[in-house]
């Protein structure tokens, strides 16, 4: 196979979707040396929430290499945390106490790619936006998209089953990774699991297990993973709405309407916007017109549309804005030259039938001129969890509902503030993967965490989400911070039997413990 990276290339510095920045805290590293530095780094998470103790940390280059070392773990009854980006935001990818940290970021070649197959074979290291680039310059992507994608690697989007803002157009990993390579507790190289095919109904479909397996059942090493066309042209819209109802059945218009142009539709609401404007630099309202125009607007969607081929771009773009006048009260928002937005259409109705029977979904629209407009109206939805990260303290939480009562939690979460007077104090968020039904309710404290908002947030979510029959844990896992949530989350059969497979791959339970999968019995039930 053609190695299509070579491993320690020197790489073309990218724009920060995660701050580099992040090492905030560097000062206090000053009398450290480079080796302690690194290891407070590794022991450390994305959102500085999880802190472990590890005082070895391993490179491995190769999947010999990373056997050897499971052996000589398993043999001595050694705990191992596997690492890809560690970008993860449910502490999974941190030791929990000082288990040895084993990095993929090594082994970081992409091997080799199929030009008539879009079959593409990489190391579990390569990170997501690198591995894209590789695509890209023969013409195709990777079909998967995340706000962390400068640092998250492929073997950690896997292990963690990531679902992202375009799930909506190439579905889950679960379907596009054909095959991974995995070495498993006691060193065993599990290469045969690293196929190509498209199809292949022989036997139990054993690669699925370490998909989302959040390194507790082996380490993938390496990922054989089905690329897309790449589009070559995309326009975002944002549309602003007045009430969660319309934001869905504009969802369904879009997916409806937009079909097979769509690559994300997404949704945000005015908390969300508010706080990404006031954080990070650069970001604007998108909707910025005098007070008097002013509609009650409380939510966006930002949809994205793509074509292949960049001579369809006008049509696209017709149809796009055809669409969006056809569902919205006001014609859209431009822009002058100077950058500034203006509204520049302010007619409501014209009269005619079509406009007096038209559905009314949005107040207004947004569409994105370029390249360079679509990235920042993209980024008002991409970097939330970025602007939460430098608003303070932030509880995170990630669940599948049912889409039209999806944000009733939003809703019940600020009333429940406001109720005990702890509404000054604290930020309540909604925005996710609408196309999906996956929302992330934020709750952001500037002064830090305190125990008293924790204990107005949990068990009420966990609660919430179970009793309207949706998922804890919609697509970040369980990790170290929802481990027990998964006795609340399925049935304890179901729970027993994940333990029993558990202890079938890994019998010393010597992978990642304390994540994922709860070593207990079910938590009693509270009086
Ligand atoms: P890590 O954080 O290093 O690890 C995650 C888990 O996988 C850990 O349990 C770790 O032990 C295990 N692991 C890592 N590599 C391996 C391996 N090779 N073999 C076995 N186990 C391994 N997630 C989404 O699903 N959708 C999003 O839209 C999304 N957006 C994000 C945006 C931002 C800004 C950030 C910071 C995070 C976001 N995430 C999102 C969460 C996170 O990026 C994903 O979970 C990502 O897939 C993690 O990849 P990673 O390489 O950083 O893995
Ligand atoms: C996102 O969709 O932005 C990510 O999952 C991160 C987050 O939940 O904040
Ligand atoms: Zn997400």
């Amino acid at each position: 196979q053609t190695v299509v990276t070579k491993r320690n290339e020197k790489k073309k510095k990218k724009t920060p979707y995660v701050p580099e920045s992040d090492n905030d805290d560097n000062n206090s590293n000053d009398n450290k040396s480079e080796d302690e530095v690194l290891l407070i780094e590794l022991n450390t998470d994305w959102q500085k929430k999880y802190f472990g103790k590890s005082k070895c940390a391993l490179f491995p280059r190769t999947s010999e290499e990373v056997s050897e070392i499971l052996r000589y773990c398993h043999e001595n009854h050694i705990a191992v945390c596997p690492q890809g980006g560690n970008t993860g935001l449910v502490g999974g990818a941190v030791p929990v106490f000082d288990e040895v940290i084993l990095s993929l970021k090594r082994m970081n070649s992409v091997l080799s790619i199929d030009d008539i197959t879009g079959v593409c074979v990489c190391e579990a290291g390569v990170v997501l936006e690198e591995l894209d680039d590789a695509l890209m310059r023969r013409g195709m992507c990777v079909p998967l998209d995340l706000g962390a994608k400068g640092k998250c690697q492929i073997g950690g989007n896997v292990s963690t089953n990531a679902g992202g803002l375009r799930l909506v157009k190439y579905g889950s990993l679960r379907g596009t990774v054909l095959g991974l390579e995995v070495v498993l507790a006691d060193g065993t190289v599990l290469s045969s699991l690293l196929r190509e095919n498209r199809k292949d109904n022989t036997g139990y479909d054993l690669k699925q297990l370490f998909i989302g397996a959040e390194g507790t059942l082996g380490i993938v090493t390496k990922v054989a993973i089905l690329a897309s066309r790449a589009p070559e042209a995309r326009i975002v819209t944002i549309f602003a709405c007045d009430t969660f109802r319309k934001v869905v059945h504009l969802m369904v218009e879009v997916k409806k309407r937009l079909a097979e142009n769509l690559s994300a539709v997404e949704f945000f609401d005015h908390e969300s916007l508010k706080l990404t404007v006031d954080t990070l630099p650069g970001a604007k309202d998108p909707f910025p017109y005098a007070d008097d125009l002013k509609t009650n607007i409380q939510f966006y969607v930002a949809v994205e549309t793509t074509v292949n081929e960049k001579a369809m771009e006008s049509r696209l773009r017709a149809n796009v804005l055809n669409f969006a006048r056809s569902v919205c009260v006001l014609a859209e928002d431009g822009r002058k030259s100077r950058g500034k937005f203006v509204s520049i259409l302010q007619k409501k109705f014209r009269g005619d039938e079509a406009e007096r029977n038209k559905p009314n979904l949005a107040q207004r629209f947004v569409i994105s001129e370029n390249e360079k407009h679509a990235n920042e109206l993209w980024n008002l939805r991409e970097r939330i969890s970025v602007a939460l990260k430098y608003a303070g303290a932030v509880y995170k939480y990630d669940v599948s509902l049912p889409t039209i009562k999806m944000y009733e939690l939003v809703e019940r979460m600020r009333e429940r503030f406001a109720e005990r007077r702890m509404d000054d104090k604290v930020k309540v968020l909604g925005y996710g993967h609408l196309g999906d039904g996956n929302l992330h309710l934020n709750i952001s404290r500037k002064e830090g965490p305190c125990k008293d908002t924790l204990a107005m947030i949990e068990p009420f979510v966990y609660e919430y989400v179970t009793e309207h029959k949706g998922s804890v844990s919609a697509e970040h896992g369980l990790g170290a911070m929802k481990v027990q949530e998964l006795w609340r989350g399925k049935d304890a059969e179901e729970v027993r039997l994940m333990q029993r497979v558990k202890n079938m791959f890994d019998p010393r339970g010597i992978l990642n413990p304390h994540k994922m999968i709860p070593s207990s019995s079910p938590p009693l039930p509270s009086k």
